[in-house]
């Protein structure tokens, strides 16, 4: 098992599930940064992420808790705790218990997704997860392509990976033509590492033999270590959305979605072409996957000449999301 000398429990918004798959009164059970959680959905349709253990004695909220209105009920004695792991109600008693509160965390449901902020310190968010839409000013909503649950995501669980190894892709000019099998290397026009939201773009120019040359690139905005969105232009008009979520010291859950922009003469057969044109994008994606899984972090890495700047940049940023030594 290769531990990266990394830690696991970095600051930042992380992805926990999909919006679709919390439904209203829905009691959703999962485990990060190592502790049991729980995401439900009260009645007006707000999301709650919080601690998975009932503060009275211990009952785990996502084996039988229900949701009722704002509020979820513990299945073992009926006590009531609202979205912020607030006890509001004790059945059999005419107060509720007001010292006890389960630890609930900052929820933003965004992009489809559902996003919790992590950190050891329990600090309030100190910057936002970017729009995968919205966030590069363009003038595009969400209206503007096709939706990416299910059918144009992947999930995959456990895997031996630290969040920042995707992050560091980024940088990576070298790899494209060894992994993503494309006779390409990026030209850097923006490299900003200056704030927790970060900002890399880059522009691919080639040849194409039909189309003669071709000018396109990728802009992209990191937040944090675990949220990076993605917008392609001079290619297939599609916005990406990876998502690692540590789940314990060893191992991370990766997620990505794939967006791809409707055609202005929307024909009846654009959604299954949209499909088949996320698959290739996921396809690419599952490729540096296959590299990240099994990859040992190198530190100091042996880093070329040319490759020295932005991963140093990238580094130095990273580093700021790792809770320091006590
Ligand atoms: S353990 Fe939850 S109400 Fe008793
Ligand atoms: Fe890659």
């Amino acid at each position: 098992m290769a531990i990266p000398p990394l830690s696991m429990k970095p600051t930042g918004w992380f992805q926990v599930a999909w919006s679709a798959e919390v439904g209203i009164g829905a009691v959703h059970r999962m485990k990060y940064f190592g502790r049991e959680l729980i995401a439900w959905r009260s009645a007006d349709g707000r999301i709650a992420v919080m601690d998975a253990y009932c503060e009275h004695l211990g009952a785990h909220l996502g084996y039988g808790g229900h949701v009722e209105g704002d509020r979820i009920v513990c299945p073992f004695h009926g006590w009531e705790w609202n979205r912020d792991g607030r006890n509001v109600c004790v059945p059999y008693e005419n107060h509720p218990n007001k010292g006890r509160r389960i630890r609930s965390y900052p929820v933003v449901e965004r992009n489809e997704s559902i996003w919790m902020w992590h950190d050891i310190d329990g600090r309030a968010p100190y910057f936002d997860v970017p729009d995968v839409f919205t966030g590069f000013d363009d003038g595009r909503s969400a209206a503007d392509y096709y939706p990416a649950y299910p059918d144009s995501t992947i999930h995959r669980e456990r895997l031996e990976l630290h969040p920042q190894y995707i992050m560091e892709n980024g940088v990576d000019f070298a790899h494209f033509k060894y992994v993503h099998q494309v006779p390409i290397t990026p030209v850097f026009t923006r490299q900003d590492f200056d704030e927790p939201v970060s900002y890399v773009d880059f522009t691919i120019a080639f040849d194409d033999t039909a189309a003669g040359e071709i000018n396109s690139g990728v802009q992209a905005v990191n937040a944090g270590l675990g949220v990076a969105v993605t917008k392609s232009w001079g290619m297939i008009d599609n916005r990406t959305l990876s998502a690692v979520t540590p789940v314990d010291d060893e191992t991370s859950d990766v997620r990505f979605s794939v967006w791809i922009g409707r055609p202005a003469d929307e024909r009846p057969t654009s959604e299954a072409k949209a499909r088949q044109l996320a698959q290739a994008v996921i396809a690419q994606f599952e490729a540096d996957i296959h590299i990240w899984a099994h990859q040992r972090y190198s530190d100091p890495p042996g880093l070329s000449q040319k490759e020295f700047e932005g991963f140093k940049a990238l580094r130095h940023w990273a580093a700021q999301f790792y809770p320091t030594a006590p």
